[in-house]
């Protein structure tokens, strides 16, 4: 809670927000008046940048449609998961009610997105403790379950932080009575889930003087609210330069071969009322050379020791071009996404996906029969490619080892 603060002077606007829906009922035009008309001047700083983020109350700031949900208690509680496969046709809720069902879902990215992924995990590990017998050797199979669970996805550190630290928790239990080690698990699980909400929000208050110097930005795949479990990483700034009042067009790549840049992130942007354009990814080449977008914002499923940055495939190509044309690039995180146990982006694991989403992606035949792909579900930007870091503790500028640990090492100060 912002309590103590109130809205600044010249953030109005900030006023009765309650969701990130009301952002579209507020006097702020989802579709700028200059669209179309200036494409050589989109990239305009704005002359009256006076918000104060740090004072805009974002507390009921929430995503469109709830992400997920834990239903019940430590013994017989399950997940509840909008399934985003099913989106933007449909809103579609799947229950877990044990670490195999949630493995599934995180592998067929029915829930996706890095923070996403670790807070799921971690109520995933409680899944696991209720199929656990009691006794001796529990705290060995909520083991067996981490380990079980990380291997879902390789690539977002989310997971593996998050299935740890549930696990962590369960070994320093001071008690022999497995329900109290289930209900800390649970709790945790839900610290995990509680914490994501308010990095968001922090990241959206360092990025949004970023944001709204330009009227037009660039992302890829989704790092949204749907990604995370508060208003996301990427778009976490837009939603609040909009609420300080900036009127912003997002060019979403479409994002390749599963769409979440087109089906996840235009959808709910457009539920927020902030104006969306979806482009192919072979098309940003041209939006960049045309001026339209002033920076590229993208989320990261893992970060180096030295900034390297892996997200969603195409994310690379597109910081290259952002450089060719002294685009800035950004990439939005945090700290749960940093692994500054690898020294460079060269040792991420990349996870491979199956060739039935290249070839015949939501069911149609686009490929030869039989023909061969590859299609690696993760690139690494290199760090010298990355303007800044924006983070939950504050903007990571210039991008390199030392800079990384002043802001990310455990006893730094954030
Ligand atoms: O395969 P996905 O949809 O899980 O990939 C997601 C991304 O690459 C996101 O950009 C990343 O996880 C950051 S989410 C805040």
């Amino acid at each position: 809670m912002d309590a103590g603060h109130a809205p600044s002077d010249t953030a109005p606007l900030g006023r009765d927000v309650h969701t990130i829906s009301d952002i579209r009922r507020r006097d702020v035009s989802p579709f700028p008046a200059f669209l179309g008309r200036r494409s050589k001047h989109l990239n305009v700083r704005r002359a009256t940048a006076t918000v104060t983020y740090m004072s805009i109350p974002l507390d009921d700031l929430k995503p469109p449609v709830p992400v997920l949900e834990w239903v019940g208690d430590a013994t017989r509680g399950h997940l509840r998961l909008l399934d985003q496969t099913k989106l933007p046709a449909e809103t579609v809720y799947l229950d877990c009610h044990d670490a195999e069902a949630l493995w599934n879902a995180v592998r067929r990215l029915a829930v996706r997105g890095a923070p996403a992924i670790g807070v799921a995990a971690g109520y995933g590990m409680v899944l696991a403790a209720e199929w656990l017998p009691d006794g001796r050797d529990f705290l060995t199979g909520v083991d067996a379950a981490a380990e079980y669970l990380e291997s879902a996805r390789p690539t977002a550190v989310n997971l593996a932080w998050a299935v740890r630290r549930v696990a962590d928790r369960a070994a320093h239990v001071v008690a022999d009575d497995t329900s109290a080690i289930r209900a800390a698990m649970l709790e945790e699980a839900r610290a995990i889930h509680d914490e994501d909400v308010e990095l968001c929000r922090a990241i959206g208050r360092y990025a949004a003087p970023i944001i709204e110097q330009h009227a037009g930005v660039l992302t890829h795949c989704n790092a949204g609210a749907l990604a995370t479990a508060g208003i996301g990483t990427a778009t976490a700034g837009m939603y609040v330069a909009a609420v300080g009042g900036h009127a912003l067009t997002v060019y979403c790549d479409e994002t390749r071969p599963l769409l979440q840049g087109s089906r996840l992130t235009a959808w709910e942007l457009a539920q927020a009322g902030i104006h969306a354009v979806v482009i192919t990814d072979g098309a940003a080449g041209q939006v960049l050379k045309e001026g339209r977008v002033g920076m590229v914002i993208t989320g990261a499923d893992r970060i180096a020791a030295n900034g390297d940055a892996a997200n969603k495939i195409g994310t690379y190509p597109l910081a290259v071009l952002a450089a060719r044309h002294d685009v800035p690039f950004y990439v939005a995180a945090p700290y749960s996404t940093f692994d500054l146990s690898l020294a460079t982006g060269e040792e991420i694991p990349i996870e491979q996906r199956g060739r039935e989403e290249v070839v015949a992606g939501f069911g149609r035949v686009t490929a030869p029969d039989g023909v061969a792909t590859y299609s690696p579900a993760f690139d690494v930007t290199p760090a010298e490619l990355i303007t800044a870091l924006i983070t939950d503790r504050g903007v990571i500028q210039p991008v390199d080892a030392p800079h990384v640990a002043a802001q990310m090492q455990p006893d730094a100060t954030g």
